[in-house]
């Protein structure tokens, strides 16, 4: 019997890289995205849909915000309504600041756009589906954990970005966020983890695609490539996978091992 993934922000970039790995390995996908799947400039929002039934999967896709609590909450509870049970949170929707000013003239405005989208979203989808989860049945004796959820944070969390600061505190407070959903939850069999991408090809990177293409060129990332929504997918699956059960409240950097520092 397939399992259930949510994943926010999953018509495109990382989350969809995320959901189609799951689709490949068992899992129904159920998506909220504000994005239209009909939107006519965008073709490959419903190409991506068919890439999950290719795999194997059903998927349940609703356009609504992570930031919006009648959005979260009719979703979830379509999810439970057509696939019974939910197994895995991957909390990934966030957005940059549409445009990046220095720290010293950023708005309220898009402060409020990037914190709400990173912490207030992640932090009340998260509270439902955990909710959720645990009214859910769980045998602790045939089943080695409840659920699994993952937080999309970033390097940002603790490299400072003085034209995007709130991006930065947005990806640290996800970090703390983490933290105390996993102490909350672990023993309720659910575990928590935090991803962590360095740079992603994705839409949210096509801003500074030069700059990235130039400084991995230069052999400022170990692993001297751009990193790609499958390597985000692949690890996000072995987070889930039923044996990786005694970890949680960790990050992982999936960035190339541009995290190292070096002399
Ligand atoms: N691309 C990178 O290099 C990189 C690096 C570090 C972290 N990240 C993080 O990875 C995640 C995915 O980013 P991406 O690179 O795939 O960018 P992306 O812009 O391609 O994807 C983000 C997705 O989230 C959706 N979304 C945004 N706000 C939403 C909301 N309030 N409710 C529902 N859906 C919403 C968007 O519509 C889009 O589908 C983000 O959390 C981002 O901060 C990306």
């Amino acid at each position: 019997m397939r399992k259930t993934a949510i994943v926010t922000g999953g018509s495109r970039g990382i989350g969809f890289g995320i959901a189609l790995e799951l689709a490949k390995h068992g899992y129904n996908i159920a998506i909220l995205d504000v994005n239209d799947l009909e939107d006519p400039s965008r073709p490959d929002y419903k190409e991506n849909m068919a890439k999950l039934e290719a795999a194997g999967a059903e998927y349940l896709y609703q356009k609504g915000d992570t930031r919006t609590a009648a959005d979260r909450e009719s979703f979830v509870k379509a999810v439970v309504e057509r696939f019974g049970e939910i197994d895995v949170l991957v909390n990934n929707a966030g957005v940059a600041p549409k445009i990046r000013l220095d720290m010293l003239e950023t708005t309220e405005e898009s402060f409020d756009f990037v914190v709400g989208t990173v912490l207030k979203g992640t932090m009340f989808m998260t509270q439902l589906v955990a909710n959720q989860m645990l009214k859910q049945p769980w045998d602790p004796e045939k089943e080695p954990k409840r659920g699994t959820i993952i937080n999309i944070g970033s390097a940002s969390a603790t490299v400072s970005s003085t034209n995007r600061v709130e991006y930065c505190v947005a990806k640290s407070g996800l970090m703390m966020l983490t933290t105390c959903y996993a102490d909350r939850l672990a023993a309720e069999g659910i575990m928590v983890h935090e991803l962590r991408p360095g740079v992603i090809d994705t839409d949210m990177t096509k801003v500074v695609h030069e700059k990235y293409t130039r400084l991995i060129a230069e052999g400022q990332f170990p692993i001297a490539r751009w990193g790609t929504p499958e390597d985000l997918g692949k690890v996000a699956r072995l987070v889930c996978d039923d044996d990786f059960v005694y970890t949680t409240g960790n990050y992982i950097d999936v960035d190339g091992g541009f995290h190292i520092r070096r002399l």
